[in-house]
């Protein structure tokens, strides 16, 4: 068997790891990114051992400023990451005991790797959450813009995929605005609970050291720390709950992109895809296929996988850390690159999505979706609903029959089926007045959507 280098936690063992053991338990290829987070709580930490004199005020300096050289080297590729060591928290220590010597053995003083990964885990989830919300931001604003630029298409509005009641694409959109708004608080509410400081809490107990970990937080933008040691190196509700607000989010991005994959079909030929975003068939030279929303719709398998294997691995686990914690990386870090690119491109389609107004008009003009307003005409003269939903439906049955729409029969024809038929029921029928009378709070009108849009600020 090979040599394996000496482990740091190598004392009480006879024999070196199994080159298997290794392999299988090192996770530096996928925690390798949490560096710049790892040397940022380290360099808090060894501020703090100095403040306390825990540790010499001038070994402290000296770590401080061999983790800010490990990080350029980190950055500059010039780091050599070994699976020897296992991950990144002791990657880096090795490096710095390499640079600066025995000061270097003094970093972990109070400190385990069970409330080090945990303090980087949230120190890096922090700033993801906060890209993402800016990113959804984007995303709201050019749906927003696409709705002030779209403000007057008309365009079916669909129950059971079945031609409902003629809406305005701006209402539309800004349907999913509203989606990604709700989207937005939920990553906000989670970052509160991201934002506490686990470290001081040592491997499961606390440690025995005269630590002050409110200056710790300070240090690192912390409002809270966190009260329970226990809890605190064995929680992972932070990455759950980002997880589950990420799949909300998927569930809306994969409706969206769902309907821009409908949308763009030739069957229904409402919008066009930009050609930059859409990519063509190795075989059929026709085809222009709208792979971006397809595949956006697709990833929301991962990000809902990864939710359920979080949730796996967290259930029935004694307290409090455990190895199996270590599978945590690959769900975050995949679950967050994915949010973060779909939430971007997702913005640049709105940009550039080209709208045919004639087809979704000509779309709303069928189907009879003004039907309801037909009941609601005679309701306001004074015929009960009830009453008024069957004639109808009645003169519906006559134009399906006549292959015709319901402005299309003469006011004789309308007239047979009620007398409360004026001539200026044609007027009430067209898309236009359908869509501009549903003006109470909410509803689809013109109005509506421009006293929104300003609320927006658009
Ligand atoms: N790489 C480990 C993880 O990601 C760090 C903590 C290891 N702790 C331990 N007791 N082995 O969870």
């Amino acid at each position: 068997m090979k040599q394996t280098r000496k482990k740091l936690w190598g004392g009480r063992f006879s024999t070196t790891t199994a080159d298997s053991v290794e392999a299988f338990t090192a996770s530096i290829a996928v925690d390798s990114r949490l560096y710049r987070h790892d040397i940022m709580g380290s360099i808090a930490h060894a501020k703090m051992l100095g403040k306390q004199r825990i540790i010499p005020l001038r070994d402290a300096q000296k770590i401080v400023r061999g983790l800010l050289a490990i990080e350029r080297e980190i950055d500059r590729g010039k780091f050599e990451f070994s699976p020897a060591d296992e991950d990144i928290h002791m990657n880096i220590e090795r490096r710095l005991t390499e640079k600066i010597g025995r000061a270097g053995g003094k970093l972990h003083t109070a400190r385990s790797r069970n409330d080090q990964v945990a303090l980087d885990m949230r120190l890096y989830l922090r700033d993801e959450v906060a890209e993402i919300l800016r990113l959804l931001g984007t995303l709201q604003q050019e749906l927003a813009k696409a709705a002030k630029k779209h403000l007057d298409v008309i365009m079916p509005g669909y129950t059971h995929l079945q031609r409902a009641q003629p809406v305005l694409l701006s209402h539309h959109l800004l349907a999913y605005y509203d989606m990604f708004e709700r989207d937005r608080e939920r990553y906000a509410g989670c970052l509160a609970r991201i934002n506490v400081l686990p470290l001081g809490s040592g491997a499961i107990a606390g440690t025995t050291f005269p630590i002050d970990r409110l200056y710790v937080a300070k240090l690192l933008g912390f409002p809270r720390i966190s009260k329970n040691s226990i809890d605190a190196v064995s929680d992972r509700d932070f990455l759950l709950e980002f997880l589950s607000v990420s799949s909300i989010l998927f569930v809306h991005l994969s409706r969206f992109a769902d309907e821009l994959v409908l949308w763009s079909s030739q069957e229904f030929a409402f919008v066009e895809l930009p050609d930059g975003y859409c990519t063509g068939s190795s075989m059929m030279p026709q085809k222009k296929n709208p792979d971006v929303p397809e595949l956006i719709r697709g990833k929301t398998g991962r990000v809902f996988g990864h939710l359920l294997g979080l949730l796996t691995i967290m259930k029935g686990l004694p307290l409090a850390y455990n190895r199996d914690l270590q599978e945590d990386k690959v769900p975050l870090f995949d679950g967050a690159d994915t949010v973060k690119a779909s939430v971007k491109i997702m913005a640049e389609i709105v940009r550039g999505l080209k709208v045919r107004r004639e087809r979704m008009l000509a779309a709303a003009r069928d189907g009879f979706m003004n039907a309801t307003d037909l009941a609601d005409y005679l309701v306001e003269r004074d015929m009960p609903f009830r009453q008024a939903h069957e004639v109808s439906g009645k003169i519906v049955q006559r134009c399906i029959g006549l292959g015709k729409r319901i402005e299309e029969l003469s006011l004789a024809e309308l007239r047979v089926f009620s007398n409360k038929i004026e001539k200026d029921i044609y007027n009430y029928l067209s898309p236009a007045s359908v869509v501009g009378r549903r003006r109470a709070l909410g509803g689809t009108s013109k109005s509506n959507v421009v006293r929104r849009l300003k609320e927006l600020g658009v």
